[in-house]
């Protein structure tokens, strides 16, 4: 099995966030293709304290205990003013996790260097964790086997934007260009096509009524999560009747990438003050110029094939 690293700004179970880390973290373990070496935590959806209380709650419903949870950073790259702490209703809810070991960054650049050629690092937060790693081990790009990335928007709208940028790159830009220009291996799934794989309302009403433990867990958070979103945007694409699984699709291509075309192109993230901060400019090198690809970019997915290794990949974890 492929070890992998999943760097995470894990939210399912703070009330109004975003659910879909949740069942990424549930498929790298169900799918026996890969091997979870370790889950990486970073600032984003909910602050790094939550993620980290987060992902033990999980892996403790999920039975895998043993894999190892490491905090990454509590703020984006260059501003450390955006801080947060986790609220008190996790602290109570959650709080009986025990302290994690050492720093993610750390943890994922010694990793890397240990299994030269070995890793898959799939991201699906803001990119933090990984520009740090990659500053402390300036060969991480070289040793690592592939960096999978859910984040941007490369092909058209996607009914959810009201800015042209995507949460996981507008949070942190800086990071993501680090990470682009760093030279490893890298595939990039966008909001455009994530949005295409969903989750239904009555998926998420069964796995709450008649699930155990995780699935009981994520059942309730999604249906949650399906209402927040119909409140919020009510014209978007399947309000109130499903919600986006945009990260376990990053988990998926690991073992699938066969599940979406795949377009090389040279992608670079706005940073600054404008209101583009967070959009990438991608270039789809139609002329021979330079500059060459620095990843390649998910054009389309086959969302039923997608849905096909979810659920029958999760099958597994529901015989635990
Ligand atoms: C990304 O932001 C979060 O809402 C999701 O977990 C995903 O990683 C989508 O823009
Ligand atoms: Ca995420």
């Amino acid at each position: 099995a492929l070890p992998v690293i999943l760097d995470t700004d894990l939210a399912m179970g703070v009330p109004g966030s975003d659910i879909d880390d949740g069942f990424a973290l549930a498929l790298a373990l169900a799918d026996p293709g890969l091997d979870l070496v370790a889950v990486t935590c970073v600032g984003g959806n909910a602050d790094v304290e939550s993620a980290v209380l987060l992902a033990k709650e999980l892996l403790e419903l999920l039975d895998r205990r043993h894999v190892p949870v490491h905090r990454g950073a509590a703020a984006p790259l260059c501003h450390p003013e955006l801080r947060r702490g986790a609220p008190e209703q996790i602290r109570a809810a959650f709080g009986r996790h025990e302290a994690d070991p050492g720093p993610a960054a750390a943890r994922i650049a010694e990793l890397v260097s240990e299994r030269p050629g070995e890793i898959t690092i799939v991201a699906i937060g803001p990119l933090t964790n990984l520009a740090a790693a990659i500053s402390l081990n300036p060969d991480l790009p070289t040793q690592v086997r592939e960096v999978v990335i859910m984040g941007g928007v490369y092909f058209g709208h996607t009914h959810e934007l009201r800015r042209p940028g995507e949460f996981n790159f507008l949070i942190d830009p800086e990071a993501a260009n680090a990470v682009l220009r760093s030279g490893a291996p890298i595939r990039l799934v966008g909001l455009d096509v994530t949005s295409r794989v969903r989750l239904t309302r009555a998926e998420a009403e069964a796995m709450a009524a008649e699930g155990r433990g995780f699935q009981r867990f994520a059942g309730r958070y999604t249906t949650a999560w399906i209402d927040h979103l119909a409140e919020r945007h009510p014209s978007a694409l399947g309000a109130g009747e499903s919600c986006a699984l945009h990260d376990p699709l990053a988990v998926a291509v690991v073992t699938r990438p066969d599940l979406v075309d795949w377009v090389p192109a040279h992608v670079t993230v706005l940073d600054g003050t404008s209101v583009g901060r967070g959009a990438a400019i991608t270039d789809l090198l139609g002329a021979p110029d330079p500059p060459s690809p620095n990843a390649r970019v998910a054009r389309a997915v086959d969302a039923e094939g997608f849905r096909d290794h979810f659920f029958s990949t999760s099958r597994a974890l529901d015989a635990k």
